[in-house]
C-alpha cells in the first residue's frame, strides 16, 4: 500500500512535533492531525507562531513551513480517519486516579476511546500505530475492539480491515526535534510484515536503516516502558549520592564527571536535581510497579517503588532544608521561586518538582514570586489551584521580568535550569533582595563564587552551603 494520508488522534507533546517532522519529511503525504480539544487546534492554527500551544525549539519553524501545505489541525475526527491509509494513536495515557489499579495503572480511555472512533469511522484497509505509551499487551486491546466492529459489519456494507503496529516514542521535551530528527532507534512491533514496511519506508526517508529495530508487539511496548524506567532509575541512583556528596563535601560534579567516564555507565542522565517530573517517568515506573505485582513479582515491583520513593523524598528534603535554614521558619518571608516548567526548553509543567515545592512553601507560610519564561500565568494558577482570587493574591504573584522576582525576597530557590539563570548580576541582585539572603539552587546552576561574592548565602544540590 502506498501511504497518501495519516491521521494523528492526539495534538499534544508528542502528536504535535511528531507530525511536523513527517510532513517535512514527507511533501507527498498529506497529514491531518485532529484532537477533542478544540481549544489546542486552534492554537495549533494561531496565525502567530509563538502562541502555539507547545513550546519546543525548533519547532514553529517547521509548522510555519508545513502548515496550510501537507500539515493540518483539525478538530474533524469523521472525516480525517475516514481518509486515511495510517492512524497514530498519540492520546494521553495518564495513571488511573480510582478504581482497580488506582495511582498506579494506566487510564487507557483515551486509547479506548480513539479506537472506538477508528473502528467506526474509517475506510477499507488502515494500519493503526500505537505511539502513545502504554502497558503491556494494549495493542491487543485495540485489535480487539477493531475487529468486533469489522465482525459487525453485514454484507451490503464495504468491507474495513486493521493492522495494528506498536511504534513508541523515545523523543524528551526540549530537545523533541533534535530527537525526532535524529534518533537513536526507531522501534516497531506488529506482526503484518506489509504494514510494518509502510512505516519503515516512511522513516527511511530520513533515518538509516540499520536504525530501526523490529519486534513483536509485546517487546515494543514493554522496551518503551524499560527505557524509562532506567533512564528514571539513573536520576534517582544520582539524588541519593547527592545527599551523600552535601553530607561529606565530595563535589557531585565531580562524581557525575568521574562515574560517567566509564563508557560502560555512560556520562548522561546523571545531574543531580530537584527530582524527575514530566508526563511520563512518574506514570510508566507506577505502571511497572503495577504490572510487577499483577504477576506476583512483589520485589520487583518494590525494587522500582523505590526509584519513585527516592524522587518524592528528594523533593522533601528541599522543603526541610529551606526552611531549617531560614531559621526554622518562611512564614511571611518572600521567596523567588526561578523555573516552574519540570526541565528547561519546554512550557510543560506535567508532574513539575516546581508544583510540589512551592505548594509545600505556601503552606509552611511563604509569599512566592513566580517567574519562568515560557509558562504562563493561567498554568501555574492551575497548578498550585488557588481558584479563589482573592487567597492566590496573598500566596504568590506571577512575575513577568526575572529582575523584578528578586525585589525585596528573602531568598531565590531555582527549580528548572532555564540558560538565562546562569548569567544572573548577582552584585546588582544582592542590592535588591532582603538580608539576610540566601539561594537555594537545586539544579546547582548559578555561579556559586558570584553569589557568594555578593554576600548571599548559597546552597547547592550536591555541594551544600
Ligand atoms: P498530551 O496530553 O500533550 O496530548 C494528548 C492529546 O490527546 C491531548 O491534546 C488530548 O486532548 C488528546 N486526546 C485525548 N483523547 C482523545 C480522543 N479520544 N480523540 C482525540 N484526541 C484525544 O500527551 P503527550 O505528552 O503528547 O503524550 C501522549 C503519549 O505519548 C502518552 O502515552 C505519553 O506517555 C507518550 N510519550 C510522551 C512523551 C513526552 O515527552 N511528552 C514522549 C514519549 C512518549
Ligand atoms: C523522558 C525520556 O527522556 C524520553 O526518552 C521519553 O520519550 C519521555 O520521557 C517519555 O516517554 O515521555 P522527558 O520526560 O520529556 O523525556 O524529559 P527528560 O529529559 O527525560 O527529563 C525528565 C526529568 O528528569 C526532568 O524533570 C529533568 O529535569 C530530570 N533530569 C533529567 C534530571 O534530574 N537529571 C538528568 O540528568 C536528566
Amino acid at each position: 500500500m502506498n501511504i497518501k494520508n495519516i491521521c494523528c488522534i492526539g495534538a499534544g507533546y508528542v502528536g504535535g512535533p511528531t507530525m511536523a517532522i513527517i510532513a517535512k519529511y514527507c511533501p507527498d503525504i498529506q497529514i491531518n492531525v485532529v484532537d477533542i480539544n478544540s481549544e489546542r487546534i486552534s492554537q495549533w492554527n494561531e496565525k502567530n507562531l509563538t502562541d502555539l500551544p507547545i513550546y519546543e525549539p525548533g519547532l514553529k519553524e517547521i509548522v510555519g513551513k508545513c502548515r496550510g501545505v501537507n500539515l493540518n489541525f483539525s478538530t474533524n475526527m469523521k472525516k480525517h480517519i475516514a481518509e486515511a491509509d495510517m492512524i497514530f494513536i498519540s492520546v494521553n495515557t495518564p495513571t488511573k486516579i480510582k478504581g482497580i489499579g488506582s495511582g498506579q495503572a494506566v487510564d487507557l480511555k483515551y486509547v479506548e476511546s480513539s479506537s472506538r472512533e477508528i473502528a467506526k469511522y474509517a475506510k477499507g484497509h488502515t494500519v493503526v500505530i500505537e505511539k502513545s505509551t502504554l502497558p503491556v499487551k494494549t495493542a491487543q486491546t485495540i485489535k480487539a475492539i477493531l475487529d468486533a466492529t469489522v465482525k459487525d459489519k453485514n454484507d451490503f456494507e464495504e468491507k474495513k480491515t486493521f493492522s495494528v503496529l506498536s511504534n513508541p516514542e523515545f523523543l524528551a521535551e526540549g530537545t523533541a526535534i533534535n530527537d525526532l530528527e535524529n534518533p537513536d532507534r526507531i522501534l516497531i512491533g506488529g506482526e503484518d510484515k506489509e504494514a510494518i514496511n509502510n512505516l519503515v519506508t516512511i522513516y527511511s526517508r530520513w533515518i538509516e536503516k540499520v536504525k530501526v529495530l523490529t519486534t513483536d508487539l509485546w517487546s515494543s511496548e514493554l522496551s518503551k516502558l524499560i527505557s524509562n524506567a532506567f533512564l528514571a532509575q539513573r536520576i534517582s541512583s544520582i539524588n541519593t549520592i547527592s545527599a551523600l556528596c552535601e553530607a561529606t563535601g565530595a563535589k557531585i560534579k565531580d562524581v557525575s564527571l568521574a562515574v560517567g567516564m566509564d563508557r560502560r555507565i555512560g556520562k548522561y542522565f546523571l545531574n543531580s536535581g530537584p527530582g524527575f517530573g514530566g508526563s511520563c517517568f512518574k506514570k510508566d515506573i507506577s505502571n511497572l510497579v503495577y504490572i510487577s505485582n499483577h504477576y506476583g513479582l512483589y520485589e520487583v515491583a518494590e525494587y522500582w517503588q523505590k526509584v519513585l520513593d527516592i524522587n518524592s523524598w528528594q523533593q522533601s528534603r528541599f522543603v526541610e532544608l529551606i526552611v531549617k535554614t531560614m531559621f526554622g521558619t518562611i512564614s511571611s518571608k518572600t521567596i523567588a521561586i526561578l523555573g516552574f516548567s519540570f526541565k528547561a526548553n519546554t512550557n510543560d509543567t506535567r508532574e513539575s518538582p516546581a508544583i510540589y515545592i512551592c505548594k509545600k512553601l505556601i503552606e509552611e507560610g511563604a509569599f512566592l514570586k513566580i517567574y519562568d519564561p515560557k509558562v504562563k500565568y493561567s498554568q501555574i494558577k492551575k497548578d498550585l489551584s488557588f481558584n479563589d482570587q482573592k487567597v492566590e493574591e496573598e500566596k504568590w504573584i506571577y512575575s513577568n521580568s526575572i529582575n523584578e522576582t528578586f525585589n525585596n525576597a528573602d531568598a531565590a530557590v531555582f527549580l528548572t535550569e532555564w540558560e538565562e539563570f546562569e548569567f544572573l548580576n548577582w552584585q546588582d541582585l544582592s542590592t535588591k533582595m532582603r538580608k539576610p539572603t540566601w539561594v537555594f539552587d537545586t539544579r546547582s546552576i548559578v555561579n556559586m563564587e558570584e553569589v557568594k561574592k555578593s554576600g548571599i548565602k548559597i546552597w547547592q544540590v550536591g555541594y551544600g552551603n
